[in-house]
């Protein structure tokens, strides 16, 4: 393999390819000691233990906004599907030749080409740039919360000393996403920053964790099928995959049903940034920008509370915009799921819980705020909040597969004040379509997109934020 040495994921599957069956010579036994079997690890990107945390308090930054080049237009011109996907007769027969035995014809990148595991474009870099940001913070913020915590404080919600360990490994996973990512990117990949959570104590650190791996997530399924690079593609879907299991184990944690939903959202890389961007405080001098957007913050006024028997039944129980990640604050005990003596009520950590009091449900009245544009946020309050949209009309809920939009009713444009209605939309078979954790938008028009051009309603979204619906 003639892979460049500069990046390192492809090294590293040079070194799995040279991987030896080694030959039985005595008495037959499984266990087997040699050079041959014994390989070094490979180079895992340089990293450190963040000791710093809190809101950013340095001078103001000398650059803001976000990265740019010349623009050609506000948005996107809507254009006809490709013609090859809707003249492909999909009818199980084999339509053209075969490039080998038990190999049907096209695909792409399945023509011999060797892989080179680097990004492919500026979509790919500022992709993936994005994902390590995330992958950074998540090595942070389990790591920190172990830090932070008790063991009193975890074993008073269920999580035991192999369930913390857990945790600990979901750490550790990070570096290894990280030194993928970082190796993809090249030399000037974002560096590791500090951070301030919005959490404090473990059951907030819990759903913040919840939350965050699902917009880390379902940020990355918005943008890997449009990847340039596919060899990039495929080593990220590798950590993705992950990413996946750390967000259901947190809401396992959290003593909610692990996964709801029957399909995990997409959604595009500037909701991800504008979720993510609040929590990181400063970045390295140098460090390299994003092209995303920061959209102003969605506050949920009774954004539904998993702490709560009755989740539903909340009036400002976030600790803020963006995440709206719940707060236990001021919630008297008995009104606490994690130990309701009521089997159908309690939600301790779990496989999971039955939870007989729906968060949120068809016709509920969901009381919003948003922010105006024009605040600082992110690394060293260097990014800027915008939107063209300044009278919003609709909320947006993304959730599974489809977008779905009712109307914004007692508007206040004074105030940034509205309230909606959640829809009765489903799926398949009646599954609930607003189900788990997902995203709210507010937009000016109920424009048609679907799960693969999610992104194409950016220049209509005035605020954003994450939805806790089941
Ligand atoms: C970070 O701290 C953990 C203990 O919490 C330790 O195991 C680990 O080696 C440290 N990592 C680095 C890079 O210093
Ligand atoms: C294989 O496909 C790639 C990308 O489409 C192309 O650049 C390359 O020339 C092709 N290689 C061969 C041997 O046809
Ligand atoms: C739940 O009950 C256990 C056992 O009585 C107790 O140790 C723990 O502190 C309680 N947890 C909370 C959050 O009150
Ligand atoms: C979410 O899905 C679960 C599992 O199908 C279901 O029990 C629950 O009622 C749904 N929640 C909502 C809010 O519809
Ligand atoms: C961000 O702030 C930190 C602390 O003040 C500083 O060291 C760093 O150089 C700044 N980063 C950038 C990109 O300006
Ligand atoms: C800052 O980054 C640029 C590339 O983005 C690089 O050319 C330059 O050498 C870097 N400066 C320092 C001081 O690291
Ligand atoms: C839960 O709270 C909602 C909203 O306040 C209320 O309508 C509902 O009746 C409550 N459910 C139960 C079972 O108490
Ligand atoms: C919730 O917060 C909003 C906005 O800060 C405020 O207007 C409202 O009065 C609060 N509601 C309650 C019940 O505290
Ligand atoms: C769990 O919830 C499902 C769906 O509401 C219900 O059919 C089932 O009986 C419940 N099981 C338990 C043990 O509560
Ligand atoms: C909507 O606004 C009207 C008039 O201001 C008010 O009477 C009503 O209570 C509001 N409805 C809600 C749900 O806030
Ligand atoms: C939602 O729609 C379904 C199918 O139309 C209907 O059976 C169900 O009663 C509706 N639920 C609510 C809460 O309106
Ligand atoms: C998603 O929405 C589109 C357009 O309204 C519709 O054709 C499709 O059936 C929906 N898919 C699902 C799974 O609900």
């Amino acid at each position: 393999m003639a892979a460049s040495a500069a990046f390192g994921a492809a090294a590293l599957l040079a070194l799995v390819a040279n991987v030896r069956a080694v030959p039985v010579v005595s008495e037959p036994t499984t266990t087997f000691t040699s050079e041959t079997t014994n390989l070094p690890s490979p180079y895992a990107i340089e990293h450190y233990n963040v000791t710093s945390h809190g809101p950013y308090d340095g001078p103001p930054a000398t650059t803001t906004g976000a990265l740019s080049t010349k623009v050609l237009a506000p948005s996107i011109a809507p254009a006809p599907p490709p013609p090859q996907i809707v003249e492909y007769p999909a009818d199980g027969e084999l339509h053209g030749d075969q490039p080998m035995p038990f190999t049907p014809s096209g695909g792409i990148g399945t023509n011999g080409s060797e892989p080179i595991y680097k990004v492919a474009s500026d979509f790919d870099y500022q992709s993936l740039a994005l994902a390590l940001y995330h992958e950074w913070i998540e090595l942070d913020l389990f790591h920190w919360g172990l830090a932070t915590f008790s063991e009193e404080e975890f074993d008073a919600y269920g999580i035991n000393a192999e369930d913390r360990f857990l945790i600990q490994h979901m750490a550790d996973q990070e570096i290894g996403h990280a030194s993928v990512l970082a190796n993809m990117l090249g030399p000037n990949a974002p560096k590791q920053c500090t951070y301030n959570y919005p959490v404090s104590n473990v059951r907030e650190w819990v759903d913040f964790n919840q939350k965050l791996t699902r917009w880390a997530e379902a940020g990355v399924y918005g943008f890997l099928p449009h990847l340039n690079s596919g060899p990039a593609a495929q080593m990220l879907l590798q950590s993705i995959t992950i990413e996946a299991r750390q967000q259901m184990s947190f809401r396992q944690m959290g003593g909610q049903f692990p996964m709801p939903e029957w399909h995990t959202p997409g959604i595009p890389q500037s909701w991800a940034w504008t979720l993510l961007a609040p929590y990181v405080s400063s970045c390295p001098y140098n460090q390299t920008r994003l092209v995303w957007q920061n959209f102003p913050a969605l506050h949920i006024l009774n954004q539904p509370n998993p702490a709560r028997i009755n989740g539903s039944n909340v009036w400002n129980e976030t600790t803020g915009g963006y995440a709206n990640t719940l707060s236990t604050k001021d919630i008297p005990e008995d009104e606490l799921c994690v130990n309701a003596t009521d089997k159908t009520l309690d939600c301790p950590a779990a496989i999971a819980n039955n939870k007989s009091i729906p968060l949120s449900y068809p016709g509920r009245q969901v009381f919003l705020k948003w922010d105006a544009p024009g605040q600082l946020v992110g690394p060293n309050n260097s990014y800027v909040t915008t939107t063209n949209c300044a009278e919003p009309k609709f909320a947006l809920w993304l959730s599974q597969l489809n977008v779905t939009y009712t109307p914004l009713l007692n508007i206040s444009y004074e105030e940034r004040t509205a309230y909606t209605i959640q829809p009765n939309v489903s799926t398949w078979k009646n599954d609930p379509a607003v189900n788990g954790t997902m995203f709210m938008a507010l937009t000016d028009v109920d424009l048609f997109v679907t799960p693969y051009n999610v992104s194409m309603v950016n220049p209509h979204v005035a605020a954003l934020a994450v939805y806790q619906a089941g």
